[in-house]
C-alpha cells in the first residue's frame, strides 16, 4: 500500500481543487486565530499553507510529510519542515497554539498526532481542531458504507469525535458548526 507521504506527493500539482474547497471552512479558523495575543503557532499537516497568507500575526512553523506539499509553502513568514506529527522533533511547551486543519481525517494515528499536539503545546496554549465529522444523518450512512474506498484516496470518510478520544485532556473552549451539512467542525480546547 502506498504511503500518505507518496499520496499527497502524487496530488500535490492538482491540490488547488481539494483546497479551494476546503477553504469555506477556514473563515472562522483564521477569525479565530487572528483575535488572539501573538504567539508561536504551529500548523500540523500545513499542506500548502494557502489560507496561512491571512495570518500574519504569529510566527508560524508548519509541518508537514510531503515534500511537495511543502515546497508549494513557501510564504516568507512560515517555517516550513518536513517532520511526521506522530513523532515531533520539538521540546515540550514550545508553542501557545496548534492548528490541525484537515489533519485528524487523514493521518495514520490521530491519537499519537493530537499527543503530541498537547506535548509540544506551553501550559493553557490552545489546540485548534478543523474537520469534518461524520454527523448522525443519512451521510454517516453513507461514509460508514463507502468508508474502505474512501481510505484508498487516504482519506477517513466516516470519522467521528470518537477517533479523537486523547482530546479528554483538554479543556474545551468552543465548538463551532460549519458547512452546509453541519458536518464540519471548528474545536477549540485549551491545556490546564
Ligand atoms: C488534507 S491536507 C490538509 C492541508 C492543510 N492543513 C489544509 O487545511 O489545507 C492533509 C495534509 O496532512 C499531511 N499529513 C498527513 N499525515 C501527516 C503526518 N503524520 N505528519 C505530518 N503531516 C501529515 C499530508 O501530507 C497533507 O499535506
Amino acid at each position: 500500500m502506498y504511503s500518505i507521504r507518496s499520496f499527497y506527493n502524487f496530488i500535490s500539482p492538482f491540490y488547488f481543487c481539494i483546497d479551494w474547497f476546503l477553504n469555506f471552512h477556514k473563515k472562522e479558523l483564521i477569525e479565530a486565530l487572528n483575535q488572539l495575543p501573538k504567539g508561536e503557532l504551529l500548523d500540523v499537516g500545513i499542506g500548502q499553507g494557502s489560507y496561512i497568507e491571512k495570518i500574519k500575526k504569529h510566527n508560524i512553523t508548519g509541518i508537514d510529510l510531503s515534500e511537495k506539499m511543502i515546497k508549494k509553502c513557501s510564504k516568507s513568514h512560515v517555517k516550513c519542515i518536513k517532520m511526521n506529527a506522530e513523532k515531533m522533533s520539538f521540546l515540550e511547551s514550545t508553542f501557545d497554539y496548534v492548528v490541525l486543519s484537515h489533519v485528524l481525517s487523514v493521518c495514520e494515528n490521530p491519537n499519537k498526532v493530537i499527543l503530541e499536539s498537547i506535548r509540544v503545546l506551553k501550559p493553557k496554549g490552545r489546540i485548534f481542531i478543523l474537520n469534518h465529522f461524520s454527523t448522525n444523518s443519512i451521510f454517516r450512512y453513507i461514509e460508514k458504507k463507502f468508508k474502505y474506498v474512501f481510505r484508498v484516496f487516504k482519506f477517513d470518510s466516516y470519522f467521528t469525535s470518537e477517533n479523537i478520544k486523547e482530546v479528554d485532556r483538554l479543556q474545551k473552549e468552543q465548538e463551532i458548526t460549519l458547512g452546509f451539512f453541519r458536518n464540519y467542525k471548528l474545536l477549540i480546547y485549551q491545556k490546564p
